[in-house]
């Protein structure tokens, strides 16, 4: 049975900051930052977006009445989550008007969870054809103002349905990943900014993607002359540049052409959004899958996901018949042109404009994002969400 990507949706805020405007106001050389990192936007999340909202966004406009029905499993990926205790996919299956007879959960393990989430769906379809999973991977990324990190930050959502006989890529096996118990990058309980150790993250993520690409080559016999793209975890587009350049060496010149030429359209979107975190990947697919022009249905294409602490897994799609018509290129392309840019001043303004710890009650202005649905504040410590125009 085929297994896979039937439907892909995704969300970013309406406003962002220039990295080079960034750059200048940190005193450093932009070409860093747009070459070097590799980043041109970075997105700006007001405090009325949360990762409930933004991938409630995200999934809003991909489902059907068909999709309501026959999805029966919510698997939501983050690492922003809101509640220790209740799963963020439970605000989902309320604001989306879901199926009652539904398993909702929420799974974590940094920036790879979608990833898990893609196979733990797969495996519910295999052993339930009907079904319809929806996986959703929203994050907010926040490493402070004035760090190394802050370059890298950014904002946003993926929603995935996942389906027997998908319009847009099947999800194949075997896949190879891994585990290693490693501090390159994590966020306390206690702490709303992420820890990370930079250079030590880069040289991780560089070894687990040649090791599972060996490995995954050595599973299937699958090698880079077999691929038409690779696509990255994108923390930064450079990162899956070092990672993609490190396994070019000896290659041929036409495979060598291929990938790298690939990568740089898959990387668009990314470069205007910044790190999503567990969406990355997958925001990666869309920007190939929408900006490309030659790649036909029936190629494979590769994928590496990455998160710190660190699992990782390489696993390959294939494309399927009239896998453009089933994609939103024009709504994508048009929320990400008529954002807003904010100064410098704008998104420190923004970036420290956060809820209290332990607020009972609060509402939050609404009416000032143009989102559909909002994280609209707290009530008795309830989270409160609206959804606009219903
Ligand atoms: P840094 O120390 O500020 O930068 O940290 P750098 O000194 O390494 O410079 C970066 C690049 O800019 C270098 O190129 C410089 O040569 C170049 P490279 O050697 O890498 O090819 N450069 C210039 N280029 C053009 N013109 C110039 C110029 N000046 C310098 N004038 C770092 C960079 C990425 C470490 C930092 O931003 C950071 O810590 N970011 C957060 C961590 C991260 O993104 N790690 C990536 C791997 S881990 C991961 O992917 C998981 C993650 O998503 C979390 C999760 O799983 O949940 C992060």
């Amino acid at each position: 049975m085929k297994i896979g990507i039937d439907k892909i949706g995704f969300y970013t805020p309406h406003m962002y900051v220039e990295t080079e405007d960034l750059a200048i106001a940190r005193n450093i050389e932009p070409g860093k930052f747009t070459i070097g990192i590799g980043q041109e936007k970075i997105a700006v999340p007001p405090i009325t977006q949360d990762a409930v909202s933004l991938a409630a966004n995200a999934a809003l406009e991909i489902l059907t009445d068909e999709d309501r029905d026959a999805i029966d499993y919510v698997i939501f990926a983050t690492e922003s989550g809101i509640d220790h205790s209740k799963a963020a996919s439970i605000y989902i299956h309320q604001l989306l008007g879901l199926n009652r007879n539904t398993r909702s959960i929420e799974v974590k393990q940094a920036c790879y969870s979608a990833t898990a989430g893609i196979q733990m769906a797969k495996g519910h379809i295999a052993l339930n054809p009907e079904s319809k999973a929806l996986v959703l991977g929203a994050d907010i990324s926040r490493y402070g103002l004035q760090t190394s990190g802050e370059v890298t930050q950014g904002a946003g959502a993926v929603a995935i349905v996942m389906s027997a006989d998908p319009k847009i890529m099947t999800v194949e096996s075997p896949s190879a990943y891994q585990t290693e118990d490693v501090m390159d990058f994590w966020r306390p309980l206690y702490s709303d900014t992420a820890f990370v150790q930079g250079k030590y993250s880069v040289d991780k993520y560089i070894g687990f993607f040649q090791d599972l690409f060996t490995e995954y080559t050595k599973k299937t016999g699958i090698g880079l002359s077999d691929l038409e793209a690779i696509l990255f975890h994108l923390p930064y587009t450079k990162m899956g540049l070092k990672a993609l350049k490190s396994i070019l060496e000896d290659v041929n010149e036409a495979d060598k052409t291929r990938l790298l030429a690939n990568f740089d359209i898959s990387k668009k979107y990314n470069a205007t959004v910044g790190n999503i975190y567990t969406g990355s990947l997958y925001l990666s697919l869309l920007s190939l899958l929408e900006r490309n022009t030659t790649i036909e249905p029936g190629e494979r294409v590769g994928l590496f996901s990455y998160g710190s602490g660190a699992v990782g897994e390489f696993f390959t799609g294939i494309l399927q018949p009239n896998y453009r018509k089933s994609l939103f290129k024009e709504q994508h392309e048009q929320m990400l042109t008529n954002r807003t840019v904010l100064t410098v001043a704008e998104y420190e303004a923004q970036f420290n404009d956060t809820l209290p710890v332990g607020v009972e009650n609060i509402d939050l202005p609404t009416e000032k994002d143009p989102a559909t649905i909002c994280f609209a504040g707290i009530k008795d410590h309830m989270r409160q969400y609206v959804r606009k125009n219903k």
